[in-house]
């Protein structure tokens, strides 16, 4: 890979990618774009606004750039999804067979992510299998179910380089998720450390899997690094960290906090999106055939995520003095 685009690189994965790329490749090397208006988020590097839903801007932005790989990330997550499934279904399914037929024609590399969304209640809870049964009940998990789908016929029928991870849910600090069903595990942090309590809109005891953002950046970049021949899943790999419910996060966090406090008020569409989707994804494929390893239990990850914040805010406050 020695050019890339990125689509959606304003949201909670693109930011933090973006970064990365430009670190191993050089910023030279990586075009950021995004829906929204670069005016509004770029921090550093090439970026530019980019709709992905329009065919002849992907194709012409992937092309004047001398793309070799395109990272497509835009897409509509769960929650945001079935508050209007009709946007997510034009925007999640538009956005990535645009950019997989532009690879078709140019020879471009994709990754795109799918999701512990593309597995529904019928599925095998603890762990779901690599292969198993897909019927999720949610937009969300038919776009990705379908998009899977969309990358293995890209790769057989016209040879597209397609890859792809299952994601779990991701915890950062740097950019906000937007409106999955994992957020609490994001949102958590930042009620702590602003009012010292949060009201959780999951159960107490809803296990769910997660991965923490550096594992999961890591995880992208192996395995698009990865030889192709030792690959055979186009999309996507199931790949996981740590399984955890909030209450487990809450005596987390109050090691840090003693003084922290949790009560929970589930959001019915929220939960029942929770309860639809396995506890843990067996990642056993993705360690065997690319080396997949996480490196970040729950410990580590609450305690990066607590030094992480603090110097954010640090930051935050030195710019406003220095202003
Ligand atoms: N984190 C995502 C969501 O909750 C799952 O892919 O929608």
């Amino acid at each position: 890979m020695k050019r890339i685009v990125i689509t959606g690189a304003a949201g909670q994965i693109g930011t933090e990618l973006a970064a990365n790329l430009a670190d191993r490749y050089g910023s030279a090397a990586i075009l950021a774009t995004d829906v929204r208006d670069p005016a509004e988020w770029q921090n550093g590097g090439q970026a530019e606004q980019l709709d992905c839903m329009d065919l002849e801007a992907v194709r012409h932005t992937v092309v004047r750039f001398g793309a070799d790989a395109v990272f497509h990330l835009a897409a509509v997550l769960s929650a945001a999804a079935e508050a209007d499934p009709l946007r997510a279904y034009r925007i999640n399914m538009n956005g990535l067979v645009n950019v997989l037929h532009v690879a078709a024609e140019t020879g471009c590399r994709v990754f795109t992510p799918s999701s512990i969304a593309a597995f529904g209640p019928e599925t095998p809870r603890d762990p779901a299998p690599q292969s198993t049964v897909q019927r999720p009940t949610t937009m969300y998990g038919v776009t990705k179910v379908a998009g899977e789908l969309l990358c293995d016929y890209y790769h057989s029928r016209f040879g597209v380089d397609a890859r792809g991870l299952r994601f779990p849910g991701l915890i950062s600090y740097t950019a906000p998720p937007g409106g999955g069903t994992t957020d609490y595990a994001v949102d958590i942090f930042r009620a702590a450390l602003r009012e010292g309590r949060y009201t959780c809109f999951l159960n107490a005891d809803t296990r769910m899997d997660m991965m923490y953002m550096p594992d999961a950046i890591r995880a992208v970049i192996e395995l698009m690094e990865a030889p192709p021949d030792a690959l055979t899943h186009r999309n996507a790999y199931n790949v996981t960290a740590m399984q955890f419910t909030p209450a487990e996060l809450a005596a987390e966090i109050q090691r840090h906090m003693p003084a922290f406090l949790i009560d929970y008020s589930p959001d019915p569409v929220r939960q029942s999106i929770a309860d639809s989707w396995p506890a843990r994804l067996d990642d056993s494929e993705a360690r065997e055939q690319w080396g997949w390893r996480h490196r970040y239990e729950l410990p580590d990850m609450v305690a990066d995520m607590f030094r992480g914040l603090d110097s954010q805010t640090a930051r935050i406050e030195a710019g406003a003095a220095g202003r």
